[in-house]
C-alpha cells in the first residue's frame, strides 16, 4: 500500500477506552477493535483469521508459560486475545497467532493518540466526529 492511499480516521477519545478493555469502532465498513494496554493503543480486525469469528469479543488472557509438567507461569499479562469461537489465542500488539506465529495473523492496523488541539488544526478531517482541543483522540490508518 502506497503511503499516499493510506487514510487516517478520528475513531475515539483515548478517555473512552480505559486500560484492559477494547472498544469496536467501524472504519470503512470494517469492525475494529481498539485496545487500551496499560496506557498504550493497538487495534485488531474483528475478525479472527481462522474460520472468521468475533475476534474482539473474546477474553483479554495472559500468556501461560511451561517448563514443564506440573510447572507454569503467566507472562505478558492480559496482552492477548483468545477468539470466543474456538479458542485461538493472539497477540494484541502484533495480531500473531500465538499458536502458528508464521502463517496465521489478525490483522493489525496502526492507532496514534493525538491531541484535540493538533487534530482541530488539520490536515486530517474528522467529518463525523467532535474535536474539542482539550481531549486525546485516537486516529486509525486503514
Ligand atoms: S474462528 Fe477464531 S478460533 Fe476459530
Amino acid at each position: 500500500m502506497s503511503r499516499e492511499s493510506v487514510r487516517r480516521q478520528v475513531v475515539a477519545k483515548a478517555s473512552e477506552i480505559a486500560p484492559g478493555t477494547v472498544k469496536l469502532v467501524t472504519v470503512a465498513d470494517r469492525e475494529i477493535g481498539i485496545f487500551n494496554l496499560g496506557g498504550e493503543f493497538f487495534a485488531l480486525a474483528n475478525r479472527c483469521p481462522h474460520a472468521g469469528g468475533p475476534l474482539c469479543a473474546g477474553r483479554i488472557v495472559s500468556l501461560v508459560q511451561s517448563d514443564g509438567p506440573g510447572s507454569y507461569r503467566l507472562a505478558r499479562d492480559k496482552e492477548f486475545l483468545r477468539c470466543p469461537w474456538h479458542g485461538w489465542e493472539f497477540d494484541i500488539r502484533t495480531g500473531q497467532s500465538w499458536c502458528d506465529p508464521h502463517s496465521v495473523k489478525a490483522r493489525p492496523f496502526a492507532v496514534t493518540v493525538e491531541p484535540g488541539e493538533s487534530l482541530a488544526k488539520g490536515p486530517y478531517v474528522a467529518e463525523t466526529f467532535p474535536i474539542t482541543v482539550e481531549e486525546d483522540y485516537l486516529v486509525i490508518e486503514h
